[in-house]
């Protein structure tokens, strides 16, 4: 009994740690903003969570408004910037947001803060 009690704490916990950004959104982020912005965390940092869904929903395309005026940038989301992955890569924005107090650990996705 005792030990099925510390089975399930142990997976509730892993659960919680998974549930701690989405890779699909950390990855969109890497691919697609890093270059400029620094690491993910850093990068969801910029803004707070009601930053970030007013940023979202103020637009259709809010990331395309936001840097009209940065050609580099331009190029990448048009080629690389589809309706899932902008999905997921909001997901982890607002989820890791300068208030959301997640705190980045080391797993087999990401370590440290870039
Ligand atoms: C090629 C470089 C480049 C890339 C790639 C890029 N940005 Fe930016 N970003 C900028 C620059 C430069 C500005 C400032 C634009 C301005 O003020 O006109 C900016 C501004 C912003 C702002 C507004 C800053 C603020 O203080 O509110 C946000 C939010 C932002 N970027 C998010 C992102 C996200 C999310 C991605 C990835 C999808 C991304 N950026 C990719 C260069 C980039």
């Amino acid at each position: 009994m005792r030990l099925a009690f510390i089975i399930l704490l142990f997976l509730s916990f892993s659960f919680l740690q998974l549930q701690a950004y989405n890779k699909k959104g950390l990855n969109a982020y890497k691919k697609l903003c890093v270059q400029c912005h620094g690491g993910p965390f850093a990068g969801a940092g910029m803004h707070t969570t009601e930053e970030w869904e007013d940023i979202q929903s103020n637009s259709k395309t809010p990331l395309l408004d936001i840097h009209k005026n940065v050609a580099d940038a331009m190029e990448k989301f048009e080629s690389a910037l589809n309706k899932k992955r902008k999905k997921y890569l909001f997901k982890f924005l607002i989820n890791n947001a300068s208030d959301a107090g997640t705190v980045p650990g080391c797993d087999g996705n990401y370590c440290g803060q870039d």
